[in-house]
């Protein structure tokens, strides 16, 4: 089926409300096909791309990508300068575009491990496109689970401290506020590519009760008609939420 067929399949009404990301496989797409992993990652700018495009065209709310973690640091020194130039750049290139599809764009993650200059691009370039309503796309970017859940507890030990709130309160909407995902419903739908089965520190407390979909395909490779299929998978199942 091709994508405008299988795009006509989906129902409007049940389309998850925030889908999230691990793109993943960009080294292993480099090594096959013989070349640089840096040119995995440029590959995967173009996968980004399209899903982005394709979400937009869907009526999606929320789309989460995972764009480099707090243990992403462990990679050569080339690999990571590269990967953090390649994911400003990209953003400074694809604003305007971005901006004129109504897209509103936020960074979450940690600013810690990251320069001052970086981190004030971001705002930026992220600023131009704060008042859009269409699809608010995020990029977690020194993102990880536990350091954001660590972040949330000192900023709540304070905020107790200081009497703002009651300790017997707190409660998973309270915990919730103080994630960088404030604001940001739990995502519905999972995705990870390259056939890696776990969550590497992604959404631990937003993904709860997810419903997760893997793939063998390597990031790059990610298509529009796959992520269309993935989402009518969504589409065919039962969420319970604990109740019978
Ligand atoms: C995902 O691709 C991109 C990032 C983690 C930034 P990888 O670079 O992890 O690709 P593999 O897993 O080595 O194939
Ligand atoms: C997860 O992929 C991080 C991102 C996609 C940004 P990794 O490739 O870093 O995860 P592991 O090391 O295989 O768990
Ligand atoms: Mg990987």
């Amino acid at each position: 089926m091709n994508y405008k067929e299988l795009i006509k399949k989906i129902d409007k009404l049940k389309i998850p409300k925030h889908i999230a990301i691990i793109m993943d496989g960009n080294g292993r797409w480099a090594r096959i096909h013989k070349t640089k992993r840096l040119n995995g990652h440029k590959k995967g700018v173009e996968a980004v791309r399209r899903i982005v495009e394709t979400s937009t065209e869907i009526g999606l709310q929320y789309l989460t990508i995972y764009a480099f973690s707090t243990e992403n640091w462990r990679r050569s020194r080339t690999e990571v300068n590269y990967l953090l130039k390649l994911i400003m750049d990209s953003l400074i290139r694809e604003i305007e575009e971005l901006n004129s599809n109504n897209v509103n764009i936020r960074f979450i993650g940690s600013e810690k491990e990251l320069s001052q200059s970086y981190n004030k691009k971001v705002v930026e370039v992220c600023r131009k496109s704060w008042n859009n309503t269409g699809l608010h796309l995020n990029v977690a970017m020194n993102y990880g689970g536990r350091r954001e859940i660590i972040e949330a507890f000192q900023k709540i030990i304070s905020d107790v401290q200081a009497g703002k709130i009651n300790k017997s309160k707190i409660d998973d909407k309270i915990v919730s506020n103080y994630l960088y995902t404030t604001s940001i419903p739990d995502p519905d739908f999972v995705i990870r590519t390259s056939g890696e089965k776990r969550l590497s520190n992604f959404l631990i407390w937003q993904s709860a009760y997810s419903e997760f979909w893997f793939t063998d395909t390597l990031w790059p490779d990610f298509s529009r008609e796959e992520f269309i299929r993935a989402i009518l998978d969504f589409q065919n199942r039962e969420r319970r939420f604990g109740s019978r």
